[in-house]
Protein backbone atom coordinates (compact mmCIF):
# COMPACT_ATOMS: atom_id res chain seq x y z
CA UNK A 1 0.00 0.00 0.00
CA UNK A 2 1.33 2.94 -0.81
CA UNK A 3 0.48 6.61 1.54
CA UNK A 4 2.04 10.05 0.60
CA UNK A 5 1.91 12.81 2.98
CA UNK A 6 3.49 15.81 3.69
CA UNK A 7 5.74 15.98 6.63
CA UNK A 8 8.23 17.89 8.89
CA UNK A 9 11.73 17.66 7.61
CA UNK A 10 12.92 17.57 11.45
CA UNK A 11 10.58 14.61 11.76
CA UNK A 12 11.28 12.81 8.92
CA UNK A 13 13.86 10.46 10.52
CA UNK A 14 12.44 9.97 13.46
CA UNK A 15 9.02 8.81 11.85
CA UNK A 16 10.94 5.59 10.56
CA UNK A 17 13.91 4.98 13.32
CA UNK A 18 13.25 2.44 15.61
CA UNK A 19 16.75 1.45 16.64
CA UNK A 20 16.23 2.56 20.26
CA UNK A 21 14.09 1.31 22.76
CA UNK A 22 13.17 4.68 24.23
CA UNK A 23 12.63 7.53 22.12
CA UNK A 24 12.16 10.68 24.17
CA UNK A 25 11.10 13.94 22.48
CA UNK A 26 11.04 17.39 23.66
CA UNK A 27 9.98 20.95 22.72
CA UNK A 28 8.16 23.79 22.41
CA UNK A 29 4.95 24.70 21.43
CA UNK A 30 3.27 23.78 18.79
CA UNK A 31 6.46 21.96 17.55
CA UNK A 32 4.32 18.77 15.54
CA UNK A 33 5.60 16.13 18.12
CA UNK A 34 2.07 14.85 19.23
CA UNK A 35 1.11 14.94 15.05
CA UNK A 36 4.35 12.97 14.07
CA UNK A 37 4.25 10.64 17.09
CA UNK A 38 0.77 9.53 15.96
CA UNK A 39 1.64 8.93 12.69
CA UNK A 40 4.89 7.17 13.54
CA UNK A 41 2.28 4.73 15.48
CA UNK A 42 -0.05 4.44 12.30
CA UNK A 43 2.69 3.60 10.18
CA UNK A 44 4.05 1.14 12.21
CA UNK A 45 1.09 -0.14 12.95
CA UNK A 46 -0.09 -0.84 8.91
CA UNK A 47 3.58 -2.46 8.51
CA UNK A 48 3.37 -4.69 11.42
CA UNK A 49 0.47 -6.08 13.68
CA UNK A 50 0.76 -4.91 16.87
CA UNK A 51 -1.01 -3.48 19.90
CA UNK A 52 0.12 0.18 20.97
CA UNK A 53 -1.04 1.98 23.83
CA UNK A 54 -1.35 5.32 24.08
CA UNK A 55 -0.97 6.89 28.04
CA UNK A 56 -2.08 10.35 29.44
CA UNK A 57 -2.18 11.75 32.90
CA UNK A 58 -6.03 11.59 32.47
CA UNK A 59 -8.51 9.48 30.49
CA UNK A 60 -11.05 11.56 29.60
CA UNK A 61 -8.61 14.26 27.85
CA UNK A 62 -7.75 11.51 25.12
CA UNK A 63 -11.01 12.59 23.52
CA UNK A 64 -10.16 15.76 22.29
CA UNK A 65 -5.89 15.40 22.05
CA UNK A 66 -4.90 11.84 20.69
CA UNK A 67 -7.74 10.63 20.33
CA UNK A 68 -9.41 13.31 17.82
CA UNK A 69 -5.28 13.54 16.08
CA UNK A 70 -4.81 9.85 15.83
CA UNK A 71 -8.47 9.85 13.64
CA UNK A 72 -7.75 13.04 12.09
CA UNK A 73 -4.79 11.65 10.51
CA UNK A 74 -6.30 8.23 9.83
CA UNK A 75 -9.02 10.50 8.05
CA UNK A 76 -6.00 12.09 6.34
CA UNK A 77 -4.40 9.41 5.15
CA UNK A 78 -7.61 8.12 3.43
CA UNK A 79 -8.12 5.32 5.64
CA UNK A 80 -10.51 5.88 7.67
CA UNK A 81 -13.37 2.30 7.43
CA UNK A 82 -16.88 3.94 7.28
CA UNK A 83 -18.07 1.34 5.45
CA UNK A 84 -20.79 0.68 8.40
CA UNK A 85 -19.80 -3.08 8.07
CA UNK A 86 -19.17 -5.44 10.91
CA UNK A 87 -15.88 -6.28 9.28
CA UNK A 88 -13.14 -3.71 8.93
CA UNK A 89 -12.54 -2.77 5.11
CA UNK A 90 -9.23 -4.30 3.83
CA UNK A 91 -6.02 -1.54 4.99
CA UNK A 92 -8.62 0.68 6.89
CA UNK A 93 -8.86 1.43 10.36
CA UNK A 94 -12.00 2.42 12.11
CA UNK A 95 -12.01 4.26 15.25
CA UNK A 96 -14.40 3.41 18.52
CA UNK A 97 -15.43 5.22 21.83
CA UNK A 98 -16.28 3.98 25.16
CA UNK A 99 -13.32 2.72 25.28
CA UNK A 100 -11.52 4.72 22.82
CA UNK A 101 -9.87 2.64 20.58
CA UNK A 102 -8.97 2.43 16.75
CA UNK A 103 -8.89 -1.31 14.81
CA UNK A 104 -6.92 -1.17 11.99
CA UNK A 105 -8.33 -4.64 9.31
CA UNK A 106 -5.08 -6.08 9.87
CA UNK A 107 -5.64 -6.92 13.81
CA UNK A 108 -3.32 -3.76 15.00
CA UNK A 109 -4.82 -2.22 17.57
CA UNK A 110 -4.57 1.13 19.33
CA UNK A 111 -5.82 1.14 22.99
CA UNK A 112 -6.01 4.70 24.88
CA UNK A 113 -5.65 4.85 28.97
CA UNK A 114 -5.28 6.96 31.63
CA UNK A 115 -3.21 6.99 34.45
CA UNK A 116 -5.54 8.25 36.71
CA UNK A 117 -8.03 4.84 36.32
CA UNK A 118 -5.11 2.21 37.49
CA UNK A 119 -7.78 -0.55 37.27
CA UNK A 120 -7.97 0.38 33.11
CA UNK A 121 -4.36 -0.37 33.21
CA UNK A 122 -4.36 -3.98 35.21
CA UNK A 123 -5.69 -5.97 32.16
CA UNK A 124 -3.63 -5.14 29.62
CA UNK A 125 -1.50 -7.38 27.81
CA UNK A 126 0.55 -8.00 24.55
CA UNK A 127 1.21 -4.44 24.42
CA UNK A 128 4.37 -3.97 22.58
CA UNK A 129 4.33 -0.09 21.66
CA UNK A 130 3.52 2.92 24.55
CA UNK A 131 3.29 6.27 24.10
CA UNK A 132 3.51 8.51 26.80
CA UNK A 133 2.23 11.74 26.00
CA UNK A 134 2.64 14.67 27.90
CA UNK A 135 5.15 12.60 29.95
CA UNK A 136 5.79 14.98 32.54
CA UNK A 137 2.46 15.10 33.83
CA UNK A 138 2.70 11.14 34.24
CA UNK A 139 4.51 10.06 38.00
CA UNK A 140 7.88 8.65 37.67
CA UNK A 141 6.27 5.36 39.57
CA UNK A 142 3.41 5.03 36.70
CA UNK A 143 6.46 5.24 34.20
CA UNK A 144 8.05 2.07 36.06
CA UNK A 145 4.84 0.44 35.83
CA UNK A 146 4.61 1.19 32.14
CA UNK A 147 7.86 -0.23 31.33
CA UNK A 148 6.84 -3.61 33.31
CA UNK A 149 3.74 -3.72 30.96
CA UNK A 150 5.55 -3.49 28.04
CA UNK A 151 5.62 -7.18 26.98
CA UNK A 152 5.70 -8.84 24.20
CA UNK A 153 7.18 -12.24 23.28
CA UNK A 154 8.59 -11.75 20.00
CA UNK A 155 8.25 -8.29 19.14
CA UNK A 156 10.34 -5.55 19.42
CA UNK A 157 9.50 -3.19 22.72
CA UNK A 158 9.70 0.55 22.21
CA UNK A 159 8.31 3.02 24.57
CA UNK A 160 7.57 7.11 23.19
CA UNK A 161 7.66 10.07 25.59
CA UNK A 162 6.77 13.18 24.51
CA UNK A 163 7.01 16.12 26.54
CA UNK A 164 6.88 20.38 26.64
CA UNK A 165 10.30 21.21 28.25
CA UNK A 166 10.19 20.41 32.08
CA UNK A 167 11.90 21.61 34.72
CA UNK A 168 15.27 20.04 37.00
CA UNK A 169 13.00 18.49 39.77
CA UNK A 170 10.83 16.53 36.72
CA UNK A 171 11.62 13.06 36.63
CA UNK A 172 11.68 13.31 33.34
CA UNK A 173 14.60 15.90 33.59
CA UNK A 174 16.34 13.65 35.85
CA UNK A 175 15.50 10.06 34.63
CA UNK A 176 16.96 11.71 31.00
CA UNK A 177 19.42 14.12 31.50
CA UNK A 178 20.74 14.87 34.72
CA UNK A 179 19.66 13.65 38.46
CA UNK A 180 22.12 16.22 40.61
CA UNK A 181 21.21 14.98 43.64
CA UNK A 182 22.69 11.26 43.08
CA UNK A 183 25.34 12.61 40.99
CA UNK A 184 23.53 10.43 38.07
CA UNK A 185 24.41 12.82 34.46
CA UNK A 186 22.86 11.37 30.87
CA UNK A 187 23.19 13.95 28.87
CA UNK A 188 23.73 17.78 29.07
CA UNK A 189 20.05 19.05 27.98
CA UNK A 190 22.37 21.81 25.93
CA UNK A 191 23.63 19.30 23.66
CA UNK A 192 20.51 18.35 22.31
CA UNK A 193 19.19 21.93 22.42
CA UNK A 194 22.27 22.38 19.53
CA UNK A 195 22.40 18.99 18.16
CA UNK A 196 18.31 19.03 17.41
CA UNK A 197 18.60 14.81 17.71
CA UNK A 198 21.47 12.90 19.70
CA UNK A 199 21.54 9.18 20.79
CA UNK A 200 22.45 7.90 23.88
CA UNK A 201 22.61 3.85 24.92
CA UNK A 202 18.99 3.03 24.25
CA UNK A 203 17.35 6.09 24.11
CA UNK A 204 16.83 8.15 21.07
CA UNK A 205 16.25 11.99 21.84
CA UNK A 206 14.52 14.60 19.50
CA UNK A 207 14.23 18.37 19.78
CA UNK A 208 12.12 20.90 18.26
CA UNK A 209 10.26 24.17 18.21
CA UNK A 210 7.31 26.03 16.25
CA UNK A 211 10.27 26.82 13.79
CA UNK A 212 9.93 22.64 12.81
CA UNK A 213 6.80 22.89 12.44
CA UNK A 214 5.78 23.83 8.57
CA UNK A 215 2.06 23.44 8.80
CA UNK A 216 1.77 26.46 11.34
CA UNK A 217 0.45 29.90 10.60
CA UNK A 218 3.04 32.62 11.03
CA UNK A 219 0.83 34.27 13.90
CA UNK A 220 1.04 31.14 15.84
CA UNK A 221 4.71 31.97 16.07
CA UNK A 222 4.26 35.29 16.16
CA UNK A 223 2.39 35.21 19.25
CA UNK A 224 5.32 33.00 21.05
CA UNK A 225 7.23 35.69 19.75
CA UNK A 226 5.75 38.46 21.90
CA UNK A 227 6.15 36.13 24.58
CA UNK A 228 9.47 37.63 25.10
CA UNK A 229 8.06 40.91 26.40
CA UNK A 230 6.18 39.73 29.16
CA UNK A 231 6.62 36.60 30.45
CA UNK A 232 10.80 35.33 29.29
CA UNK A 233 10.55 32.05 31.34
CA UNK A 234 7.93 30.87 29.23
CA UNK A 235 9.04 32.10 26.48
CA UNK A 236 12.06 30.21 26.58
CA UNK A 237 9.72 26.95 27.44
CA UNK A 238 7.00 27.84 24.80
CA UNK A 239 8.85 29.01 21.95
CA UNK A 240 12.81 28.06 22.53
CA UNK A 241 11.69 24.60 23.60
CA UNK A 242 14.19 24.66 26.56
CA UNK A 243 13.75 23.16 30.00
CA UNK A 244 12.33 25.41 32.79
CA UNK A 245 14.87 27.83 34.46
CA UNK A 246 14.83 27.02 38.12
CA UNK A 247 13.07 29.72 39.68
CA UNK A 248 13.16 28.39 42.78
CA UNK A 249 17.20 27.80 42.74
CA UNK A 250 17.48 31.55 42.13
CA UNK A 251 15.20 32.14 44.83
CA UNK A 252 17.60 30.15 47.28
CA UNK A 253 20.22 31.72 46.05
CA UNK A 254 18.70 35.49 46.40
CA UNK A 255 17.74 34.48 49.82
CA UNK A 256 20.99 33.16 50.82
CA UNK A 257 22.90 36.20 49.93
CA UNK A 258 20.56 38.25 51.80
CA UNK A 259 21.01 36.40 55.20
CA UNK A 260 25.03 36.61 54.66
CA UNK A 261 24.39 40.78 54.03
CA UNK A 262 22.08 40.78 57.35
CA UNK A 263 24.47 38.59 58.97
CA UNK A 264 27.98 41.00 57.75
CA UNK A 265 25.38 43.77 58.72
CA UNK A 266 24.74 42.61 62.19
CA UNK A 267 28.38 42.02 62.70
CA UNK A 268 29.16 45.74 61.01
CA UNK A 269 26.75 47.07 63.89
CA UNK A 270 28.59 44.94 67.15
CA UNK A 271 31.96 46.13 65.46
CA UNK A 272 30.29 50.15 65.94
CA UNK A 273 28.97 49.85 69.08
CA UNK A 274 32.58 48.20 70.27
CA UNK A 275 34.28 51.34 69.10
CA UNK A 276 32.39 53.67 70.89
CA UNK A 277 30.28 54.98 68.17
CA UNK A 278 26.97 56.61 70.23
CA UNK A 279 23.83 54.70 70.33
CA UNK A 280 21.92 57.27 68.33
CA UNK A 281 24.17 56.57 65.62
CA UNK A 282 23.86 53.03 65.35
CA UNK A 283 20.21 53.64 65.78
CA UNK A 284 20.08 55.47 62.79
CA UNK A 285 22.29 53.36 60.35
CA UNK A 286 19.82 50.61 61.99
CA UNK A 287 16.39 51.58 60.84
CA UNK A 288 18.70 52.34 57.06
CA UNK A 289 19.61 48.64 57.57
CA UNK A 290 21.66 47.59 54.88
CA UNK A 291 21.16 50.13 52.31
CA UNK A 292 23.58 52.08 54.76
CA UNK A 293 26.63 49.92 54.02
CA UNK A 294 28.96 52.09 52.65
CA UNK A 295 28.36 54.84 55.58
CA UNK A 296 28.95 51.73 58.18
CA UNK A 297 31.84 50.16 56.58
CA UNK A 298 33.61 54.17 56.02
CA UNK A 299 32.84 54.27 60.00
CA UNK A 300 34.44 50.57 60.84
CA UNK A 301 37.36 51.61 58.57
CA UNK A 302 38.05 55.47 61.40
CA UNK A 303 40.88 55.58 63.31
CA UNK A 304 39.49 56.50 67.24
CA UNK A 305 40.71 60.28 66.56
CA UNK A 306 38.98 60.24 63.14
CA UNK A 307 35.72 58.80 64.79
CA UNK A 308 35.79 61.28 67.18
CA UNK A 309 36.17 64.62 65.29
CA UNK A 310 32.79 63.18 63.37
CA UNK A 311 30.30 62.72 66.41
CA UNK A 312 31.62 65.80 67.59
CA UNK A 313 30.03 67.42 64.54
N1 LIG B 1 2.65 16.73 8.91
C1 LIG B 1 1.62 17.54 9.20
N2 LIG B 1 0.56 17.64 8.37
C2 LIG B 1 -0.45 18.46 8.67
N3 LIG B 1 -0.53 19.23 9.79
C3 LIG B 1 0.48 19.17 10.64
C4 LIG B 1 1.60 18.33 10.40
N4 LIG B 1 2.45 18.48 11.44
C5 LIG B 1 1.89 19.36 12.27
N5 LIG B 1 0.71 19.80 11.81
C6 LIG B 1 -0.17 20.79 12.45
O1 LIG B 1 0.53 21.45 13.48
C7 LIG B 1 -0.26 21.50 14.67
C8 LIG B 1 0.60 21.47 15.90
O2 LIG B 1 1.23 20.22 16.02
P1 LIG B 1 1.24 19.39 17.36
O3 LIG B 1 1.65 18.01 17.01
O4 LIG B 1 -0.03 19.55 18.11
O5 LIG B 1 2.40 20.13 18.16
P2 LIG B 1 2.99 19.82 19.62
O6 LIG B 1 2.50 18.48 20.04
O7 LIG B 1 4.48 19.85 19.41
O8 LIG B 1 2.54 20.94 20.49
C9 LIG B 1 -1.18 20.30 14.56
O9 LIG B 1 -2.38 20.54 15.20
C10 LIG B 1 -1.39 20.14 13.07
O10 LIG B 1 -2.50 20.89 12.67
MG1 LIG C 1 1.42 17.97 21.74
Amino acid sequence: MDITKEVNPHFEDFLFDWNQKFQFLMGGYGSSKSYHVALKIILKLLSEKRKALVIREVYDTHKDSTFSLFTEIIEDLGLLDDSGRKKIAKGKVRPKESPYELKFSSGSRIIFKGMDKPAQLKSINNVSLIWLEECSEVKYEGFKELIGRLRHPTLKLHMILSTNPIGEENWTYMHFFKDEKNERIVLDDNELYEKGTVVFGDTYYHHSTADDNLFLPESYIEQLDELKEYDPDLHRVARLGRKEEIASQSLIDNLRNQVAIMSDWAKNMKTLAAKGVDDGLIAELQTMGPKALAETKALISMSDVQLNEFQGL
